[in-house]
């Protein structure tokens, strides 16, 4: 993914994201972590093809952005199922939607959910899930795409912080299998080095990235990662940049 340049203005003119210069290479994965009101979101939504930036160039894999949505999967907040359709359709809905023979969409539906390791709840309705359990879902449905790019809009944000690190483990062993490229957004320091090849710190909003520091962890992390004073130093200074642009102490 390379931004060149990128600028978005919302409303009355208000610049979002003043001038993003960003390159993201193939298999790599960045976390984003900013102030609240900082872009965050929006810049995904300029990778996605959602929105169109108002200077500058986006490209992914080469292609502008809104001709290379099959390459993209997009994993909100929020797991977005439709409550009246059991996991497996949920996963099956957007392979339908781009058109996948019925047998290659039965296939990837299944290993999808084996993926997850929700293979035994494929007929549950959402109602029947646990939070984290409807989250691995809403990443089924995006790694059953197939994405050459994932997003991920702070996916875990709403659970809890056991389930949210047993989800990190998840995340970094279908990684392992997969291979994807990732810009992952979260509010959690430690969530971003635990998973990440790299933190982009973005300052209050027009100001853009004002830092791109490498996480130089060993590939493999567990609870031992967590402990490391690697990673403590990394989650320390991450901090206290945010500290200092917020300015109030917290990110
Ligand atoms: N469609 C829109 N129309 C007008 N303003 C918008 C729109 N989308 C976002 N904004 C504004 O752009 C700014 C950045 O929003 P964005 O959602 O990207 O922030 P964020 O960094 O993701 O914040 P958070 O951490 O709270 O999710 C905010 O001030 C928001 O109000
Ligand atoms: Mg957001």
């Amino acid at each position: 993914m390379q931004a060149r340049g990128v600028e978005k203005h919302f409303g009355s003119g208000k610049s979002v994201i003043g001038r993003l210069d960003l390159g993201v290479r193939e298999g790599e994965f960045t976390a984003i972590v900013g102030p609240s009101g900082c872009g965050k979101s929006t810049l995904l939504r300029l990778v996605a093809g959602l929105e169109a930036p108002d200077a500058g160039t986006l490209s992914v894999d080469g292609l502008c952005p809104r001709d290379a949505t099959h390459e993209v999967a997009f994993v909100f907040q929020d797991p977005t199922l439709l409550p009246w359709l059991k996991a497996s359709e949920n996963v099956r809905l957007l392979l339908e939607l781009r058109g996948l023979p019925p047998a290659e969409l039965e296939q990837r539906t299944v290993q999808a959910l084996e993926l997850v390791r929700l293979a035994s709840h494929a007929h549950h309705y959402p109602r029947q899930l646990s939070g984290g359990q409807r989250m691995r879902v809403s990443l089924a449905r995006a790694l059953a795409l197939s994405p050459r790019l994932l997003l991920l809009d702070e996916p875990f944000a709403a659970l809890d912080e056991l389930t949210r690190e047993a989800l990190n483990e998840e995340l970094l062993a279908l990684r392992a299998l997969q291979r994807w490229t990732a810009l992952f957004v979260t509010h959690s320091v430690s969530e971003a080095v635990f998973l990440s090849d790299r933190v982009l710190v973005m300052g209050p909003s027009p100001s853009g990235l004002i830092a791109d520091i490498p996480v130089g962890l060993p590939a493999r992390r567990d609870e031992a990662t967590r402990r490391s004073a690697a990673y403590l130093d990394l989650v320390s200074k991450i901090s206290g940049l945010l500290r200092a642009q917020t300015g109030e102490g917290r990110p």
